[in-house]
């Protein structure tokens, strides 16, 4: 098996949590595409929901699947959540952003009763920090901001290089919300509170790839298994 193959299960475990009449928050990225397919079967079976999804290229894949679709403006509030993760701790924390979504994912994780995360076993850690955080930042001051992301992070016993994420023509990732992404490789996150905490006073920075006391849920598929934290 593969960690296609895992990342299935994972999402396959994930459905048994949505019921009819549902309002559901779509997730991004390659494990919440799995979830998006499956979905969209059920769907087709007569599963009636309505979903808010996390970013446009989930918006496009529901969209061709004909899963109703509406906007967090028309649903402030949702009933489940379903989205992957780049790392997950024992105490459900998480670090997102790889795919460059983590902005409406976390508006849309808190607008939820209930966030279920699913990953195949790669993505299970003892300690966050081995996957560089993304830190989204608004374009205007990008070195100012880069500067004092590095302080407050050393303050709060964490430093590394910080890199602006460069989209597939070298120019610096764009968001869907029009702004720009610092990857940042501060190692092992000791207190991840704390860094979060620091991070958000630094005026530039949008929001931080920590997902703290967010996921309810945890659903990890790999070779031993699929195994559900909560
Ligand atoms: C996107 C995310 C994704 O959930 C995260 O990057 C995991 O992606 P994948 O399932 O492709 O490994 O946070 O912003």
């Amino acid at each position: 098996m593969s960690s296609d193959d895992w990342k299935r299960q994972a999402a396959e475990q994930a459905l048994s949590f949505v019921e009819d009449g549902m309002k559901l928050g779509l997730g991004t990225g390659s494990t919440a595409a799995k979830f998006v397919d499956l979905l969209g079967a059920k769907v087709k079976s007569g599963l009636k929901v309505v979903c808010v999804p996390t970013s446009e290229a989930t918006r496009a894949q529901a969209a061709a699947l004909g899963i109703p679709l509406g906007t967090l403006d028309q649903h402030p509030a949702l009933d489940l959540t379903v989205d992957g993760a780049d790392e997950i701790d024992e105490e459900l924390r998480l670090i997102k952003g790889g795919g460059g979504a983590l902005l409406r994912e976390k508006i849309v994780a808190v607008a939820s009763n209930r966030v279920v995360i699913i990953a195949d076993s790669s993505k299970r850690v003892d300690v966050l920090g081995r996957f560089p955080l993304p830190l989204e930042v608004v374009p205007f001051g990008l070195a100012a901001t880069q500067r004092l992301i590095f302080q407050m992070a050393a303050d709060s016993g964490c430093d590394g290089e910080i890199k602006l994420r460069a989209g597939a023509d070298g120019t610096p990732y764009l968001t869907d919300n029009g702004n720009h992404i610092f990857d940042c490789s501060f190692g092992t996150i000791d207190d991840p509170e704390a860094l979060d905490d620091a991070l958000k006073l630094v005026p530039g920075v949008v929001e931080s790839g920590l997902f703290l006391g967010i996921a309810d849920v945890g659903i990890i598929a790999g070779p031993m298994g699929v195994e559900v934290l909560s």
